[in-house]
């Protein structure tokens, strides 16, 4: 987390933007004050786990730096980029470079698990047959899917539901993963296969946001947390920097769910 760009001076070569900043981010719905003054910076490659309890606005701060829905004040800056100053089309570039994986994986009911996976590629590529097959095939191995392509999502588990979400976010290669309680609803062991995958991906280098409230199965894939309270960031560090803290609720998340 840091504050606001500092004084405008730089010396040296210019530094990389980072891979997303929320700078000083406000967002309501009607009189519902749900993020009120939020900073965030992640460095590129970097994997962060956003905490909080239910309803604090975790999702309201994904779906912000994706840009489906706009800040009332603040800026959220993807690769360098202000969300709110991009024109529709470089909006739609930019979250091209995002993959999303949705709270409720959020897959096509009336599509297989590969016309799913396959979906972003139809719609935002020009990519060939063969090619897209090659991806699909690639994206559900990696998720360990490679025989269930041909499944409806009413036929997948929880746990293989999530894996095809991770697969379809994975689809067009993204820099950025945004993955919104990739464990809820999941078994102990089903659940630290699906950090295993994020672990992966951060190991691939991509930008990881991990949104949970199980501090305990995120922190060995993070660099960084973050713990949304009230509209407000009220603590961020390592796992260990966390764990050291006096707030009772920092501490409840942290330790997450008993395993
Ligand atoms: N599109 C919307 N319109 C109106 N209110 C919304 C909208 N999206 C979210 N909210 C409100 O914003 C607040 C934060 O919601 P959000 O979904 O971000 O919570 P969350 O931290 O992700 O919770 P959970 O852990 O249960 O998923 C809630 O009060 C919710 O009702
Ligand atoms: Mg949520």
């Amino acid at each position: 987390m840091s504050g606001p760009a500092s004084n405008g001076v730089q010396r040296g070569p210019p530094l990389q933007p980072a891979a997303i900043r929320l700078d000083h981010v406000f967002k309501s719905f009607d009189r519902n004050e749900v993020l009120k003054d939020v900073s965030i910076e992640i460095p590129h490659g970097h994997a962060f786990g956003l905490l909080g309890r239910s309803g604090t606005g975790k999702s309201v701060t994904l779906s912000l730096m994706i840009g489906l829905i706009p800040v009332d004040r603040g800026a959220v800056l993807i690769e360098g980029k202000d969300l709110q100053k991009l024109s529709r089309e470089d909006l739609l570039d930019a979250r091209k470079r995002i993959g999303f994986l949705f709270q409720q994986a959020a897959l096509f009911d009336s599509l297989s698990v590969r016309e799913n996976v396959e979906f972003p590629l139809r719609r935002h590529t020009k990519k060939r047959g063969s090619e897209i097959r090659d991806i699909v095939h690639r994206s559900l191995e990696s998720v360990g899917l490679e025989h269930d392509a041909d499944k409806m999502p009413a036929a997948l588990s929880g746990g293989m539901h999530k894996r095809a979400g991770l697969a379809r976010a994975l689809a067009l290669d993204p820099p950025i993963v945004l993955a919104d309680e990739p464990s809820s609803g999941l078994d102990a062991i089903t659940a630290s296969e699906i950090y295993d995958l994020l672990h992966k991906l951060r190991e691939r280098g991509k930008t990881l946001v991990v949104v949970t409230h199980d501090g305990s199965g995120v922190r060995g894939i993070v660099d960084e947390m973050a713990v949304l309270d009230q509209g407000r960031i009220v603590a961020c560090g390592t796992a260990g920097e966390l764990a050291a803290s006096d707030n009772k609720l920092v501490h409840e998340l942290i330790r997450g769910e008993e395993r």
